[in-house]
């Protein structure tokens, strides 16, 4: 990544985490994304009594991103407000391998960012 850093995306997705909405699980989770644009779009999560329509926090930052127009997502941080890795999970890691294949993935924790692929967190996507 060059102009915007790692931890700059890291602290946008942190600031992010005050809109999280986690009225059930207690979990806020922030997000951001780099597109190559250069413009970062963050997302929080979102829960709601119909549980199934609950959305994610990167998953609503890229929706942002590529409802404006975006084509090309760099980078996607993800945190969590327990401070902990907060990995995607499987419907979010199907959408990112579908939306935004060559993305960097950050996640922040107690040991420090750790990055991954979309190919090392879902090796066997769904293609249809
Ligand atoms: N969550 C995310 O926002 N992103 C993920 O990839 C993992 C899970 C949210 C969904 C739910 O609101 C809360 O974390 C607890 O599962």
């Amino acid at each position: 990544m060059a102009k915007v850093t790692v931890l700059e995306l890291i602290n946008k997705a942190e600031e992010a985490l005050r809109f999280a909405r986690p009225i059930y699980s207690g979990l806020s989770v922030g997000a951001a994304v780099l597109c190559s644009s250069g413009r970062i779009y963050t997302g929080a999560n979102f829960e709601n009594p119909s549980l199934m329509m609950s959305l994610c926090a990167e998953k609503v930052a890229m929706l942002k991103a590529l409802s404006e127009g975006e084509t090309d997502i760099k980078a996607i941080a993800i945190v969590s407000g327990k401070k902990d890795y907060c990995l995607p999970c499987g419907s979010c890691r199907q959408f990112i391998f579908e939306y935004s294949r060559d993305a960097e993935i950050y996640v922040s924790g107690n040991s420090g960012i750790k990055k991954y692929s979309i190919t090392e967190l879902l090796p066997e996507a769904f293609r249809p």
